[in-house]
């Protein structure tokens, strides 16, 4: 009879930069008591939304957050012109880079006996296969790079060496929320529309 925990992943994010939030030495912590816990396999992920975009990077697409995201929507416009103004002060994305949470997935692969998932920020073939040839995670997890490219697993598999179709517009993650899960490649909507 197969244990539930065979088929139960955790993510988890494994540090961010706020004054009181959370840092390697403690998800480490975490870590071993997950793999004690018996989960399967354990997704290192990083930061929170507060996070200066940490979690996904590259362009914070404030404009669209602002105008299709429930949340502000009910704000009243005097609300909205603050962030809109001063939002990308504010936030200060993070630049994208490849792979950016390899090495915090390497100290907490160190540290448990379950798979480690590496996710963020790969949509370059050798960066994907480096990080499992150099042992520094054993699985990689794909969200943008597919969302681009569904086919992109597969071309990886037939030796393809060029990056997923890719602009770190984030426009996928801005609109998700009222509209279609797809690629925009940077290309915002018309103002209603369902497209
Ligand atoms: C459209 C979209 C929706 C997402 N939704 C979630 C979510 O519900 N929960 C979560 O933990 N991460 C979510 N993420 C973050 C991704 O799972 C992933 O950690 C992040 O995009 C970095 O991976 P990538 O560089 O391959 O996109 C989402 C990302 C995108 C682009
Ligand atoms: S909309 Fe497309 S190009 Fe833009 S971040 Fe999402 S997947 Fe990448």
């Amino acid at each position: 009879m197969p244990n539930l925990f065979d088929a139960i992943r955790i993510k988890i994010n494994a540090y961010d930069t706020k004054k009181n939030g959370l840092r390697l030495e403690e998800s480490v912590i975490m870590a071993k008591m997950m793999n004690a816990m018996g989960f399967d396999g354990i997704e290192i992920s990083r930061g929170i939304f507060e996070d200066n975009f940490s979690t996904i990077r590259g362009n914070a697409p404030l404009d669209v957050i602002l105008d299709d995201w429930d949340i502000y929507q009910k704000k009243n416009a005097l609300y909205r012109f603050g962030p809109r103004r001063f939002g990308q002060k504010i936030v200060n994305p993070l630049p994208f880079s490849q792979a950016y949470n390899l090495q915090t997935a390497k100290a907490i692969k160190a540290a448990v006996t379950i798979p480690v998932f590496l996710v963020g920020g790969m949509t370059v073939p050798r960066t994907i296969h480096q990080a499992i040839e150099q042992g520094d995670a054993d699985y990689i997890s794909l969200s943008r790079a597919i969302i681009a490219d569904a086919n992109f697993p597969n071309k990886i598999r037939n030796g393809r060496t060029g990056p997923s179709r890719y602009v770190h517009c984030n426009l996928c993650m801005a609109y998700a929320t009222r509209r279609p899960l797809r690629c925009y490649h940077g290309k915002r909507l018309n103002a209603g529309s369902w497209m």
